[in-house]
Formats: structure tokens, C-alpha cells, sequence
């Protein structure tokens, strides 16, 4: 028997607006598929320099074309089921220790390793991006991340021929998130992507915001984002990421495959059997603005689905 858990995300039609869209241009595929690595050079840390700030160069290439969203907006309404279903969760999710932090990389790669958050952050090649973020349920922000390409991470321990997916799990830590006590939920949050994906150069591990830290709340002290998906696929505060042969289960696709699927990315023609996407509330000013096909990033990744027209791609 499908037991139906109502979600944070489960908008009343009244908020939605009618489909008006604007689709992105024609979209070309700029972004290489092998595993590159932005051409941004690593920067020096301490951890004093961290505790302090996370400031790195912007790079020019990604303009959000819309205001960057406050930085109280962003690090106050968020979706954290670990730790309770409403968007208040902040003050909360301070409980997370964010030190010591590991994460393990393993499964079908060459070299599997366990990286300590401060290596990281003095190895691989830091850099600000300025993405938006469009949430499934309808509302969008953008956050200048601190951070680097996934792709770089995964050359440091070379993921072998076979693997063709990649699996994120997210912390789970009883003593600090109060929302694992619902057991029906299957946790651990579990996310996960194609190698094609993660090697695309837009997918960003992040490990800070507004030139600082990331705070738990927004997934810290490392989550994933790719901006071209539904916001539920960035797994947040990640413990390990393992390298497939098999596509994993995702956590919304086990409670709801018909509404929350593998793929999710943007299209604001495909309706989510319970309200429309043709347009979003921008964080902040409430403002209704037409969503972007890919989230407006298809020049960067419409190439990655050629041939898979087959698949659900959209939702
Ligand atoms: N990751 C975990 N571990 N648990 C969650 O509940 N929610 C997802 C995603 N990552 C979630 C998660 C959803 S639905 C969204 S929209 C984004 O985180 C929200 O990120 P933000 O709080 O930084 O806006």
C-alpha cells in the first residue's frame, strides 16, 4: 500500500501561474564530457584563513542575469528534511559538528580515498559561481557558491571504465537531526547522477556561500549542486560518493518515482502532476519570473541527453 507523506513542496495550484514560457536559445553543448578540470589555480588555505572566510575568484563565465538573492533569505529558508519538514531549520541544523568532516570516495574507481574536508580545501582548485537554484516546488534563489568542479574530485581517484553512475549519500547523524526519529523516510538521503553528468563541467561541490563557510542549513560543510536539475538533487552535507554500475534509488524516488524522479531537470513545459513549472517565486521579492528550460544552462548541458529522449528527463 503507498503511504502518501505530504511534502514542504506540496504548493497549492492557487500559487502556481499560467504557463507563459521563454525557453533558453537553441542550446549547443560547450562543456567537454571527459574529466577536466577548470583551468582556475588552486588556491593556498589555512584553516585560520577558512574559519574566517571562503572568498575565491568568480568566474566570469556563469552570470545569473537576476539579482543575487540576500544572504539571510537564502540561509534561512530551506529544505532539510534531516531536520524537520518546514523551511525554519536553521537555528536546528547548528547542532550538525561540521569538524572533523571526511568524505569517502569509493566503489568502481582506481584509487578509493577518504578526504578530510581542510585537504580539500587546500587541493582542489577553489573558485565562486554564481548559480541559480530552482527548487521543484517552485521557488528560486541565487547564491554565489564557493567551491570546485566535481570532475576534479573524481580524477583524484579515477573512476574505472564500468561506472556509470555516481552516488551521493548524505549525513546522517541521530544525535543532531531530529527529522531521522520519522522512520518512514528511507534515509539516508541518497542522491545520484550519471558519470556524464558529474563530469560536466557546471556540477559544483560546494563548500561555501556569500564568501564563507557553508552553513549546515544549506548543506555544509559540503553538498553537491548542478543547476540545471530540480533543487532535491543536491544532496547536501555529503559523507561519501561512490562510483556504480547500477542506477541507485534515489530518497524521493523511492517515496514518490511518478512525482520525483532520476533525471529532474528544469523544463518549465512539463508540468509536476500536482502543479506547473512554467514559472517560479523568486526568493525575496516574490516576484513571479518565467522558468528556463535546463534552468537557462542548456548551453552547457542539452548535449548530455542526445539520445535519450526515451527517458524521463524532466521530472
Ligand atoms: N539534502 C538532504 N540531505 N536533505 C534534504 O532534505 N533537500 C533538497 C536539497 N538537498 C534536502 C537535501 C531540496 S528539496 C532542495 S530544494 C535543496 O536541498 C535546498 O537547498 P537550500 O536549502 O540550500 O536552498
Amino acid at each position: 500500500m503507498l503511504i502518501r507523506i505530504p511534502r514542504g513542496w506540496e504548493i497549492p495550484e492557487r500559487d502556481a501561474t499560467p504557463e507563459s514560457l521563454v525557453f533558453g536559445r537553441r542550446a549547443t553543448l560547450k562543456a567537454a564530457a571527459g574529466l577536466g578540470v577548470a583551468g582556475i589555480a588552486p588556491l593556498a588555505w589555512s584553516s585560520p584563513a577558512v574559519a574566517q572566510g571562503l572568498a575565491a575568484p568568480r568566474d566570469a563565465r556563469f552570470q545569473p542575469g537576476r539579482e543575487i538573492t540576500a544572504e539571510k533569505d537564502a540561509t534561512t529558508y530551506n529544505n532539510y528534511y534531516e531536520f524537520g519538514t518546514d523551511k525554519g531549520i536553521h537555528h536546528a541544523a547548528q547542532k550538525l559538528p561540521l569538524s572533523p568532516w571526511t568524505v569517502k570516495l569509493d566503489g568502481l574507481v582506481d584509487t578509493p580515498r577518504e578526504f578530510a574536508l581542510e585537504d580539500l580545501l587546500k587541493t582542489m582548485p577553489l573558485e565562486e559561481r554564481v548559480y541559480r537554484l530552482r527548487c521543484v516546488e517552485a521557488w528560486s534563489m541565487v547564491v554565489p557558491w564557493t567551491g570546485f568542479p566535481l570532475a576534479a574530485l573524481l580524477k583524484a581517484v579515477g573512476p574505472k571504465p564500468e561506472a556509470r553512475y555516481v552516488r551521493f549519500e548524505t549525513a546522517a547523524v541521530p544525535s543532531a537531526m531530529p527529522g531521522l526519529r520519522q522512520s518512514w523516510y528511507p534515509w539516508p538521503y541518497i542522491e545520484a547522477c550519471t558519470v556524464e553528468e558529474a563530469a560536466n563541467d557546471l556540477s559544483f561541490m560546494v563548500v561555501g556561500a556569500y564568501g564563507k563557510p557553508l552553513p549546515p542549513q544549506n548543506g555544509g560543510p559540503i553538498r553537491i549542486h548542478q543547476p540545471w536539475k530540480y533543487g532535491f538533487k543536491a544532496g547536501k552535507s555529503l559523507v561519501k560518493i561512490s562510483l556504480v554500475a547500477q542506477r541507485p534509488k534515489t530518497f524521493w524516488e523511492s517515496i514518490q518515482a511518478s512525482e520525483y524522479g532520476f533525471w529532474a531537470n528544469v523544463n518549465p513545459e512539463v508540468s509536476h502532476p500536482r502543479w506547473s513549472q512554467a514559472s517560479e517565486r523568486v526568493l525575496g521579492s516574490g516576484e513571479r519570473i518565467p522558468t528556463q528550460l535546463f534552468n537557462g544552462y542548456g548551453e552547457f548541458v542539452s548535449g548530455l541527453y542526445t539520445g535519450l529522449q526515451k527517458e524521463r528527463l524532466w521530472a
